[in-house]
């Protein structure tokens, strides 16, 4: 048995804000943004939260799945972004959907969360401790950028993504994923400083800063890699895969991944023009787009990618 996803659902924030808008509020252009990373537009919270996000992508989800609440034995969120320290967001959804029989909990590997989630409950599926689970990608990014960093501040939106698993045959064939610490500082958003009474230090709610050309270089050189290492496991070539659905950071890695791999654009659906960068919820989103529209057919071979902050990332093969 492995983790079959039956269900999808993602939830954005009400409000869209576009490059123009921007660049009335800062030095950026839409020439900019467009140009260096295909993003045209972001969602930004006002009133939403990362756990009320959470909450309606996980309700879309099960809808479609067609499992009640009470069926789930096990809820996952992969954020950054939770709303509090403790609870977790996923013990907030667990309260609000009332899954009762669920453990809950967060897993924190920045853009590839939602891949680590899937890995995770696919090993509680296959020693037996899960059998229906949901999993959810879930960020508000804006509350952490510096809003006067025009090199960060534009990449990235907020935004929910969700996928119902069940305990079947099939489903997930053949997974990759790792991290590389040493190359942590080049995406880091510090937590709270220490106040206690031997160390007093000022009080710094820090933002995220990113050395993007650094990221870039190992997105484009560790994710085709970690494809290929999929493709191996499974005994497949990289023309067997129907889709191939990338964390969506900039269109430029997704170009220089397909070109690696020698598959054409077409068979790597894009997000990131209405929604930038939403770290662990891209993957979930862009899978939940792809299947409303009609576009997965039973038995199809998708590739998953989720890579950023740790440095992490994470691949899997599904069988829809
Ligand atoms: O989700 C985690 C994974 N994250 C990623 O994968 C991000 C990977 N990195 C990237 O996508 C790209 O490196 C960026 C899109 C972040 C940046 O593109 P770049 O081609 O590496 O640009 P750059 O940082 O080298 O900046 C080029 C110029 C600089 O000006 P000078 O120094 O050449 O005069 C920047 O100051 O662009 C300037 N710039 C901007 N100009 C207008 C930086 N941000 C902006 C902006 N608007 N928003």
């Amino acid at each position: 048995m492995t983790a079959r996803i039956i269900g999808t659902g993602s939830c954005l924030p009400e409000a869209i804000v576009t490059n123009d808008y921007l660049s009335t509020i800062m030095d950026t252009s839409d020439e900019w943004i467009s140009s260096r990373t295909g993003i045209k537009e972001r969602h930004l919270v006002k009133e939403e939260t990362t756990a009320s996000l959470s909450l309606e992508a996980g309700r879309r989800a099960l809808a479609e799945a067609g499992v009640a609440p009470e069926e789930l034995d096990m809820i996952i969120v992969g954020t950054l972004t939770g709303d509090y320290i403790t609870p977790s967001t996923a013990c907030e959804v667990q309260a609000g959907l009332g899954a009762v029989n669920a453990v809950a909990f967060d897993i924190n590997a920045a853009c590839a969360g939602f891949l680590f989630s899937l890995h995770t409950v696919n090993a509680y599926i296959q020693c037996g401790m899960c059998r229906t689970a949901l999993l959810i990608g879930a960020e508000t990014l804006s509350r952490i950028m510096d809003w006067g960093d025009r090199s960060t501040c534009v990449l990235f939106g907020d935004g929910a993504g969700a996928a119902v698993v069940q305990a079947q045959e099939g489903g997930l064939i053949a997974y990759d994923q790792g991290s590389d610490g040493e190359k942590g500082k080049y995406l880091a958003c510090r937590n709270r400083t220490n106040n206690n009474p031997l160390v007093q230090t000022e009080k710094n709610y820090s933002y995220t800063q990113m050395d993007g050309q650094e990221v870039y270089k190992f997105a484009v050189t560790y994710v085709p890699n970690s494809i290929h290492k999929v493709l191996e496991k499974a005994g497949l070539q990289p023309e067997d895969i129907k889709y191939y659905l990338l964390h969506q950071a900039n269109l430029r890695i997704i170009q220089a991944v397909a070109k690696r791999l020698k598959i054409s654009l077409d068979r790597f659906p894009i997000s990131l023009d209405h929604c930038g960068n939403v770290s662990a919820a891209s993957v979930p989103i862009l899978l939940d787009d792809v299947n409303r529209k009609g576009m997965l057919q039973k038995g199809d071979k998708i590739i998953l990618s989720g890579f950023g902050g740790g440095l992490t990332w994470g691949t899997c093969l599904i069988e829809w």
